[in-house]
């Protein structure tokens, strides 16, 4: 970044109205993405780091490296104690929200009741208060919104993820692979880059300087919709309609779809041309935890069938599965049966990113002036000069 004057991108016409694909708009410390080799968490390939699990994964995206043990004993405990300051009245709120909203729609007014209750105005206070109160938050909205009961009391101290599902209180599920599971999830969706639309939106909003849980509130709008986060239900629900996990009847359920002109849900990325390491992670996961699941064999065949099928259509850039490809899968096996809820647990997990991401862009770039308010340029089309 030393030569300002350094050409990074020409812009030619046919780049306009494309959603800024590929075009650089600034610099992030967190995380990158390398269309083959996939995400890294601040150059460490999350295929080699994803074990160190939430906690550390989480002190390395907002220090921009691991925690030796006194530090990671020291931020959990720093995390559980800013767990303990939720304001109660926030979990009450949430009572009076109607069912029918989507667990997105709850989300996003449960950050802005943190905000309303508990705001700072310290971005990196906020942040961390969120990262640590997220999980109360999440787990209220599952339990009031499914009808399965009050809000669990939080025992922080069990961990991030640990004390997540002590606070779902999922029934008949098996905790220990719900713990292994949303250990896993909540690694592997921390952070996706700079320029994924949640992350964008999020730091745009902070750069007109509102607060940490507006900006978050408005990420998770751009989290919601179904080209993003949503895919993950989407994927699940399209699984579901596959109705065989016999590699030759999925081969002909695909090539069926795609004659029609339907999608195959779970392949493809904006920026991946490969597979997805966060897929491959989960794949194994699965292999683990529900190999005899019938929706697991289910993908395990899509993912074998559909990348061969997509790889005869010269014009697919990348026929691999992303992350949404496998995520529902494993979470319904597990015991979350309804995908409605799945973009939240990507929620979850993403808020702390964007929020390392927001903290970066506030307080630390530009030798901490902070990266300027957010105002691209448009170009007019058919207006012409009438004055
Ligand atoms: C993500 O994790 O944010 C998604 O893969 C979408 C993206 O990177 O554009």
């Amino acid at each position: 970044m030393s030569d300002a004057s350094e050409v990074l991108f020409e812009i030619t016409k046919a780049h306009l109205n494309t959603g800024l694909r590929g075009i650089p708009v600034g610099t992030v410390r967190t995380s990158s993405v390398d269309p083959y080799k996939g995400l890294h968490y601040v150059g460490y390939p999350v295929m080699d780091i994803w074990e160190v699990g939430p906690e550390a994964a989480v002190y390395l995206l907002l220090h921009k490296e691991l925690p030796n043990d006194e530090q990671l004993e020291e931020f959990t405990a720093d995390l559980a104690s800013r767990a303990a300051g939720l304001d109660s009245s926030v979990l009450d709120l949430l009572k009076h929200l109607p069912k029918e909203g989507h667990p997105m729609e709850w989300l996003i007014a449960g950050l802005n009741f943190l905000g309303m209750t508990s705001k700072t105005g310290d971005f990196r206070e906020d942040g961390l208060n969120v990262i640590a109160r997220l999980p109360q938050l999440v787990a209220a909205i599952f339990r009031v919104r499914s009808g399965w009961g009050d809000p669990i009391p939080s025992r922080p101290e069990l961990g991030l993820m640990e004390n997540f599902v002590h606070m779902l209180g999922v029934p008949g599920a098996d905790p220990a692979n719900l713990t292994k599971m949303m250990r896993t999830f909540y690694t592997l969706h921390l952070d996706h880059g700079g320029g994924n639309l949640s992350t964008f939106t999020g730091k745009s909003v902070a750069s007109g300087l509102a607060d940490m849980y507006a900006s978050l509130g408005a990420s998770m709008a751009g989290l919601y919709g179904p080209r993003h986060g949503r895919a993950n239900q989407d994927c699940l629900n399209f699984l579901r309609t596959v109705g065989t996990s016999d590699p030759d009847e999925v081969e002909a359920f695909i090539r069926r779809r795609l004659a029609n002109k339907q999608l195959i849900f779970g392949f493809g990325h904006a920026v991946l041309r490969a597979e997805d390491p966060r897929a491959t992670i989960q794949y194994a996961l699965g292999h683990q935890i529900c190999p005899d699941d019938e929706l697991f064999k289910t993908a395990i065949a899509m993912r074998e069938r559909a990348v061969k099928v997509l790889k005869e259509n010269p014009k697919v850039s990348n026929p691999y599965p992303n992350v949404d490809a496998i995520s529902g899968t494993l979470l319904q096996a597990v015991g979350l049966m309804d995908s409605d809820f799945y973009t939240v647990l990507f929620g979850l997990s993403r808020c702390s990113g964007i929020a390392a991401q927001i903290i970066d862009e506030r307080l630390n770039f530009r030798g901490g002036k902070g990266v300027a308010i957010y105002r691209c340029k448009f170009i007019a089309e058919n207006q012409p000069h009438r004055g």
